[in-house]
């Protein structure tokens, strides 16, 4: 089977070819917009759709042209229909639909969490989702920050979740603060190197079960909160005065992500805790992230779990781990929507 799949749901343009079985990647274009949200510290939605619609149409030649396949090869189309941004969704949906209608394809919605989930199944020695799972799942990034449960593709229990910012989403307001570029999480790794994390102690955000009302079901232990930490840096910030100097702007950006990524850690052991999992895995744009990624190592080894990280590309945005996510779907699971697709901006995991 060959599947296109289109990514629009936030600032990155992404079209991708999958085959199966394996699922492998034949082409995966990615056209970030990062240089044109830069100037105002974070994604602007109005413009990231209409930067879709300049650069879709010409992307999806070259995934087409990149794969080495002809339109007449196309076995189905893989979409992002949710969550993300409505008018960014909009874009890749329409165009997606307007395709199957030319080519006679069946059109396959895709849920944007459950196609970092299915990440980790990507690239030369990915495991099979039959030997990863049961599975659990950290996932983290700019929109989202959960734990889930991977009984099977398609099988999905969210433990917990973030009361209110993602892990990105603190990165990169923590690097506003600290007046370094947008997307935060990277400038903050940079900025993070050579300075001891020790120095700036930042809280790990404690959650009470009290503030959980909205979240039926799910445990304190399991769920997050970066409030705390941000206003940490604040005060911080404001105690030091003036700009900080560039030795205390590493030791800052280091003791910053390291309560972020602590807090992280702290969750997937209490999850570790309370049921055996066959592996775990960290998945979406955070995850490229070589401190996290050095954690989570350090964590597999001591509970001698195996951690499953995907490459850094398919981290990010892509729409790589969007037609893997269909290509990697039992039968009983597809759903061509043909024509009916709509977007769906929330759509939480396992919905249906
Ligand atoms: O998964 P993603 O590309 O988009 C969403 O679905 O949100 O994640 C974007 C997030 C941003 O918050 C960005 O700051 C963060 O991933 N990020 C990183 C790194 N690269 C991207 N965070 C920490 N370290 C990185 N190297
Ligand atoms: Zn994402």
């Amino acid at each position: 089977m060959v599947v296109l799949g289109i990514e629009t749901s936030c600032d990155e343009t992404s079209v991708a070819v999958v085959v199966s079985p394996g699922p492998e990647v034949l082409s995966n274009e990615v056209y970030s917009q990062i240089a044109a949200h830069q100037p105002f510290g974070g994604v602007v939605p109005e413009l990231a759709a209409r930067r879709h619609v300049d650069v879709l149409p010409g992307l999806i030649g070259k995934a087409i042209h990149d794969a080495d396949v002809g339109w007449e090869d196309l076995d189905a189309l893989a979409v992002t229909a949710g969550p993300g941004l409505a008018s960014s969704l909009l874009v890749g949906v329409s165009a997606a639909k307007a395709l199957a209608l030319r080519l006679k394809v069946p059109l396959y919605p895709v849920n944007h969490l459950e196609g970092h989930v299915c990440s980790v199944f990507l690239g030369a020695n990915a495991p099979r989702a039959e030997e990863a799972c049961p599975m659990l799942v950290l996932l983290v990034t700019g929109g989202h920050t959960c734990l889930i449960a991977v009984d099977c593709i398609g099988g999905y229990r969210m433990l917990g979740q973030t009361l209110d910012d993602a892990a990105g989403e603190a990165l990169d307001k923590g690097a506003s603060m600290l007046g370094l570029p947008y997307p935060g999480g990277p400038s903050i790794e940079k900025a993070a190197q050579g300075g001891d994390p020790s120095l700036f102690a930042f809280p790990r955000g404690r959650v009470q079960g009290s503030s959980l009302r909205h979240l039926a079901g799910m445990e304190p232990e399991l769920c997050f909160s970066y409030s705390g930490v941000k206003t940490s840096l604040l005060y911080r910030l404001r105690d030091l005065g003036a700009t900080p100097a560039p030795g205390q702007l590493a030791d800052l950006a280091a003791g910053y992500q390291e309560a972020v990524f602590d807090a992280l850690l702290l969750r997937v052991e209490a999850a570790m805790d309370r049921a055996a999992y066959a592996s775990f895995a960290c998945v979406g744009g955070v995850a490229r992230n070589q401190c996290l990624r050095g954690k989570l190592l350090a964590l597999s080894e001591s509970r001698d779990v195996p951690l499953l990280l995907a490459q850094p590309e398919y981290c990010t945005d892509n729409a790589a781990m969007i037609a893997a996510t269909h290509a990697l779907r039992s039968p009983t699971l597809r759903q061509d929507t043909g024509f009916a697709c709509d977007v769906r901006p929330v759509w939480p995991l396992g919905a249906g």
